[in-house]
Order: structure tokens, then sequence, then C-alpha cells
């Protein structure tokens, strides 16, 4: 899922927004490549918005407007073929439609719940997004229903309610570094990878290939996930899933002394499609490999 992202405020977001929207997605289960436009706004524009679209005249926390009418009872996970017909070839990716956030009304609900502005902000997220893929919560099963899958997307985010993760399985890191590749850019080699990196506590990092009209500073999807984490001070994992499509996107030989350097009892996923997938170490990758315990 990828944000095309607007705002209309000077602050600064420290909420992980683009993983919990990869999430949300993976959480429902959506394999086409989707989008989201979302604005992030003050009280006054979000009740003007509420208003001329809604008839509803005040401010709100969060709105959502779908692109897509779902059959009722249906979700985006069974409508590909509705999905489809909101293809954008810019984004190369269905646009799902728009999501408003008031930040005042974050700030002050996640005062109310005594949570971070963080989880407040990736909440009302995910909560817009399941909108946008046909949930609603008008009768009493299906809010259970809609806030099992936001809790589910929010957990695998790492944004839960006490703040320990529910690690992603197996199949959910693949599907997230299969969304990490809609962000490759590679105009050069037309070749896109993707790679979702799982820390020992549980969060996600994704990253993506990222060329170079200087090709040799090109850097790959997998160092992008691994130092993004370091740089976020995180420095043990546990698996790291790539994904590309054609043949399996074993890693190149500077991914795998990168990884020996932090993580040489990583557990690697290769994927290059929807259920092709294939597991190896770091041992039969990168053997006699030299790294940190060689160097007194
Ligand atoms: N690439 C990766 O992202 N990971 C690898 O381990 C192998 C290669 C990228 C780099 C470049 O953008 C493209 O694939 C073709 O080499």
């Amino acid at each position: 899922m990828k944000i095309e992202w607007e705002s209309t405020l000077s602050v600064t977001i420290d909420a992980p927004l683009a993983l919990v929207a990869k999430c949300c997605q993976v959480t429902e289960g959506v394999k086409l490549p989707c989008a989201v436009h979302v604005l992030l706004t003050d009280d006054e524009q979000i009740h003007q918005i509420n208003k001329e679209q809604r008839g509803v005249d005040r401010p709100t926390d969060v709105l959502s407007f779908p692109a897509v009418n779902y059959r009722r009872g249906e979700t985006a996970r069974t409508s590909e073929k509705r999905l489809k017909a909101e293809w954008d070839p810019e984004l190369g990716a269905c646009m799902l439609g728009d999501v408003i956030i008031s930040y005042p009304h974050a700030l002050e609900q996640a005062k109310e719940y005594g949570h971070s502005v963080r989880r407040e902000l990736c909440y009302l997220l995910a909560h817009a997004l399941f909108h946008l893929m046909g949930y609603d919560h008008m009768e009493e099963d299906e809010k259970k229903e809609m806030r099992k899958m936001e809790e589910k997307a929010l957990g695998m985010a790492g944004v839960t309610r006490d703040e320990g993760a529910i690690a992603p399985s197996d199949e959910e890191l693949c599907a997230l570094a299969r969304q990490a590749m809609q962000n490759s850019y590679s105009p050069y080699s037309r070749y896109a990878v993707g790679a979702a990196l799982l820390s020992a506590d549980g969060r996600v990092f994704t990253g993506c290939n990222i060329e170079n009209a200087s090709f040799g500073l090109t850097n790959c999807a997998e160092r992008t996930a691994m130092f993004k984490a370091v740089s976020e001070g995180v420095q043990e994992f546990s698996t790291i899933a790539i994904a590309s499509n054609g043949a399996p996107p074993y890693p190149c030989g500077a991914c795998r002394q990168v990884l020996n350097e932090f993580a040489p009892g990583i557990r690697l996923l290769v994927t290059w499609g929807e259920g092709q997938v294939a597991e190896t170490t770091l041992p039969q990758l990168l053997p006699h490999s030299f790294g940190p315990k060689d160097l007194p």
C-alpha cells in the first residue's frame, strides 16, 4: 500500500503510518498493489469537508471516502475486479480512496484514551483503511470484525495497546516484502526488489532497491531495510523476507556481508511470486564468512 501523503500542518509525525498501511493490506489479504490518499489537517478543514461531503456540520477525528463500491457483505479481498477498475497507471496501484485525519482531534483523543499520539494516528489510519476496504461498524458483529482486523494490523506493525508487537507469520512477512517492491526506484535495471526485516522484538522494517544515475551508488532492498532498522537503534533480527518477480531473489554478496554483520543467524525467505517461497540461512549463502567474530 502506497500512501499519497498531504499535510496542511507543519507537524512532525513520528508514527509508522506507511507500515500500518501495508499491514492493513496484508491483514485483509489483498494481493494487488494498492494506494491511498491521506490528508492530515486541522479541525476547520475537516469540518468543512464533513459539511460539504456528508452534510454533517461539525469537525470529526477521521473521514474516509472509498473509491470502490463494494457489494453487500463483500470486502476488498473478494473484490479484485472492482479494485482493478480503480487502477491508476501513474501510481501503478489501485486507488482505494481518500482518508482525512484531524491532527487536533488525534491529540485530544490520545489524551482521553491515555495512549500516545503515535498510537492514535496509527489507529485512525487503520480504521479509515478498513472502511476503504469495505468494512463498516453499523451492526455489532460487523463492528467486532472490523476491530479484530484493526488490532491484527496494528499488532503486526508493532503498535499495540501494551506496546508488545505480534510478530507476522512468514507468509505475512513475504507479503510485506512484496508490497515494499512498490516503492522500488529502479529505472535503470527495471528489476524491483522489496525486503521486510523482522527484528527480535517483533517490529518490521521494510526496504526497496534505490538506484542512481551513477550506477554504483545503488542501494539494495535488504540493505535499505537493515540500515533503516539500525539507524532506529535496532540491531537484533530473526528473519528477512526478500521479494522480486521472475527468479528467486537471493541477496547479492554485499547484502550477505551486511546481514552477517548484525544477524549471522537470520532466517532468509526469498519469494518470487504468490506461494513461491524458498528458505535459506546465511551459513549456506556465505560459508567461511568474515565478520565481527574474526576481529580481536
Ligand atoms: N538488488 C537488490 O535490491 N538486492 C539484491 O540482493 C540483488 C540486487 C537490486 C539492485 C539493483 O537495483 C537491481 O536489483 C539490479 O541489480
